[in-house]
């Protein structure tokens, strides 16, 4: 596996690259070539709505194309290229290897991975992650925070303005304080057939996964540069990030992994390999003040982390990756 994945790495990566095309950063031109086609009213989760007090609404954000001349439109392509080249245009903020785009694929506007023009009308908000009211600005400043392993923005710095710029401009059009179809992940009613499995999801990794990010999950570089982001150690998210939950990332994984091949993973699969996934070390939370079980108690007390459990003989967060 490590062989195979090794020796054609350049060709490889073009060849896959070439293929992602839509979500990769290269598609930095031209109108939204991708939006196109996921934005059909999509999976049959999202229609659900026993405990949604608003029903889904479809919403399809402007074309890239849209974005207007003159000063708006620069602070709407600022955002975008924050977004996309988070760590080139914003370094004193971001702390691992990843981009805003990585999991909000397509710049922010593919359905079911937390889309921008998903989130921006849904705040201010109540996090109990927090537990008081947040505004859109602080809500960015949390992924900066643990999914990027970084440091938050001040809420009225230009890094800030320009990302909040860019979101509301993609969702131009879209009513406030509704759910929209696609916005966030398809959590709802989403649960394991039986419980996640660490060996299963193992497998699944190795079958469906290490091609692209690695068969030890620390993502591809081509000339310094992640072509395929890491899953796990000093340059993922981070123990405090929305991804290092179990139900998260089997969301996440199902709509939209393997890389363009979203919704061909079984249910079971898509838990299996999230567990596996959820269950390496990566950077400590930056929460943490040198209890894990007190950590674990305050900020983890759910089933859907692993954080400060047992697993496969390793009690995680106790060796936290660092760069
Ligand atoms: C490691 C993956 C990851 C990275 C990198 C990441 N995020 Fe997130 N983001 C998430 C997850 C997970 C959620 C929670 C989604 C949910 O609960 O539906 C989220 C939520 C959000 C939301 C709220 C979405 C909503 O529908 O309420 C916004 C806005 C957001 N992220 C912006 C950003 C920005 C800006 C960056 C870069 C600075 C970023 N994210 C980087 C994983 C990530
Ligand atoms: C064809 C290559 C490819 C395959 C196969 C693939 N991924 Fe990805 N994955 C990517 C790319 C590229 C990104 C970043 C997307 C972007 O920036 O547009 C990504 C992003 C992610 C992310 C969010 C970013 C991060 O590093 O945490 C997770 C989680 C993830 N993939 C998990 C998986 C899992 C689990 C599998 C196997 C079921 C898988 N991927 C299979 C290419 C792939």
């Amino acid at each position: 596996m490590t062989r195979r994945h090794r020796l054609p790495l350049p060709a490889m990566a073009a060849v896959l690259l070439a293929a992602c095309q839509p979500s990769s950063p290269a598609s930095d031109t031209g109108p939204a070539k991708s939006a196109s086609t996921p934005t059909a009213p999509a999976s049959p989760a999202s229609v659900a709505k026993p405990t949604a007090p608003t029903p889904a609404t479809a919403f399809t954000p402007p074309p890239e194309s849209a974005i207007p001349e003159g000063p708006f439109g620069d602070m709407v392509r600022e955002g975008r290229e924050l977004f996309v080249h988070t760590a080139e245009k914003a370094p004193a903020y971001v702390g691992n290897g990843l981009t805003c785009a990585n999991c909000h694929l397509d710049a922010g506007r593919q359905p079911n991975s937390a889309p921008l023009w998903g989130a921006y009308g849904m705040y201010p908000a109540y996090r109990s992650k927090n537990k008081h009211v947040n505004s859109f600005g602080e809500r960015l400043q949390g992924c900066f925070k643990y999914s990027m392993n970084g440091k938050a923005p001040p809420l009225d710095s230009h890094e800030m303005l320009a990302l909040e710029t860019y979101a509301y401009w993609m969702a131009s059009g879209a009513p406030i304080g509704v759910k929209l179809d696609g916005a966030g992940y398809p959590k709802q009613g989403f649960k394991p057939p039986q419980p996640p499995d660490y060996a299963r999801g193992k497998a699944v990794f190795q079958r469906d996964c290490a091609l692209c990010h690695g068969s030890d999950g620390q993502g591809q570089k081509v000339a310094g540069r992640y072509v395929f982001p890491p899953l796990w150690g000093p340059d993922s998210f981070n123990w405090g990030a929305g991804m290092h939950q179990l139900d998260n990332a089997a969301a996440f994984i199902k709509a939209n992994m393997p890389l363009s091949r979203g919704n061909t993973l079984s249910d079971q699969d898509a838990w299996d390999v999230a567990m596996y996934m959820d269950a390496h070390e990566r950077p400590q939370d930056p929460r943490f003040k040198g209890d894990l079980a007190k950590t674990r108690k305050d900020f983890h007390d759910t089933p859907m982390s692993l954080y400060g459990t047992t697993v496969n003989g390793h009690l995680l967060g106790s060796q936290p990756a660092k760069r």
